[in-house]
């Protein structure tokens, strides 16, 4: 069993640094694209054999030390209520957003087994193939504050305007439906633990929209509520966001396992500023993966050796990117990067 990711979860040591890379099963792999010729994302999302399929693909072609099972942060609102699709070239779009208190009210907060089966199921055949090749399964939920905005905004947002008027200008709706989705939220990572999983990631990718007082009043607590119950597993779990540096000492105060950080601050700065007990994922610019291998390279030694800054054997540091990878990867880039941070307990020297 490889149990590099799941040691660096806990702040263990562990003689080489683990690696994945968010969304790492994608459109940059030749292999998805072509199954994508053949089935919608969402079919493939609610269809656990193909779930399995892809969620194995970097895993056989790259060697990451953990897999995350594919399926995407917005099916858990259809279960809710609202109407996903997926346009071609455009995201994600809701037909039906939410715009008043009483479209919040009309919310069901149906159990995971019932509304989202498809994706417990592909956890349960992913992991039967992963345990014979002794790789770790990471399950993972939208966090309440970037489902809300793709929930009210019906797609993705540059400003949050429709999301921001709702949080101060009716804050009695806003907390109904922050507590409605943290209660699914909650539900289903516990049951994708049952279902397999042995670690956790939150995505609250879009929590950099906020000052640290607004975070502070209207989302941490539902942060770490979801947080809390996750943790009522035994499984480690990881909180991810963008553009948060600004208020890393919040983030430290979720009760997370593991802090994701972008690439906007350093690993060191953040590590030490979210308190070196926790351990860290991140935090690569994906566009670095677009760069010819030499930059690539120094772009990811530099960052094993701010990790080294802080723990000379980096125990407790996950490499990862600061956000999803791009669709323009070249899979050569991802090879040779997966293979240097395998390699790499040689290639910084040790303080
Ligand atoms: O990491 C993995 O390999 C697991 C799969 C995964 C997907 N989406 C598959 C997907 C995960 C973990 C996600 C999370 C997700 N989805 C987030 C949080 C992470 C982040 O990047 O911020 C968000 C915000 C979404 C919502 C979403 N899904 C958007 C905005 C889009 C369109 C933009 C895009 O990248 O195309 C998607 C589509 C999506 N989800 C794709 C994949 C592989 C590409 C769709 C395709 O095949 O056509």
């Amino acid at each position: 069993m490889n149990i590099r990711f799941l040691d660096a979860c806990r702040g263990q040591n562990s003689y080489n640094t683990p690696i994945w890379l968010m969304r790492q099963a994608g459109r940059y792999m030749a292999a998805y694209r072509k199954l994508r010729e053949k089935h919608g994302l969402l079919e493939m999302v609610k269809t656990p054999e193909l779930a399995c399929e892809v969620t194995l693909q970097p895993i056989d072609a790259f060697g990451m030390d953990a897999a995350i099972i594919f399926s995407d942060i917005l099916p858990i609102l259809e279960g809710m209520g609202l109407k996903l699709t997926f346009l071609q070239g455009e995201g994600p779009h809701i037909e039906n957003p939410i715009r008043t208190s009483a479209d919040i009210d009309a919310l069901r907060t149906p159990p995971a087994e019932e509304s989202l089966w498809f994706t417990l199921d592909a956890i349960k055949l992913a992991r039967k193939e992963l345990d014979t090749r002794g790789i770790p399964l990471i399950g993972f939920s939208g966090a309440p504050f970037t489902l809300a905005s793709y929930a009210i905004e019906g797609g993705g947002s540059r400003e949050y305007r429709l999301t921001k008027q709702m949080m101060y200008g009716e804050p009695h709706a806003w907390h109904l439906l922050m507590e409605k989705l943290s209660a699914v939220i909650g539900n289903y990572m516990c049951a994708q633990v049952r279902a397999g999983a042995q670690a956790l990631q939150l995505f609250d990718s879009w929590a950099g929209a906020l000052s640290p007082s607004d975070y502070a009043t209207y989302v941490m607590p539902y942060v770490r509520k979801v947080i809390a119950h996750a943790k009522t597993t035994d499984v480690p779990v990881i909180y991810f966001s963008t553009g948060t540096s600004g208020y890393l000492p919040l983030l430290a105060e979720l009760g997370a396992d593991v802090v994701s950080v972008d690439w906007r601050i350093d690993l060191d700065v953040a590590w030490r500023a979210l308190g070196t007990r926790s351990a860290i994922q991140g935090n690569l610019d994906p566009m670095a993966l677009l760069a010819p291998w030499p930059e690539l390279e120094k772009c990811a030694l530099r960052l094993l050796e701010q990790a080294s800054r802080v723990h000379a054997n980096r125990a407790g540091f996950i490499f990862n990117l600061g956000h999803g990878i791009l669709q323009q990867t070249p899979e050569d880039n991802v090879k040779r990067l997966v293979d240097l941070v395998a390699t790499s307990a040689e290639a910084v020297p040790r303080r």
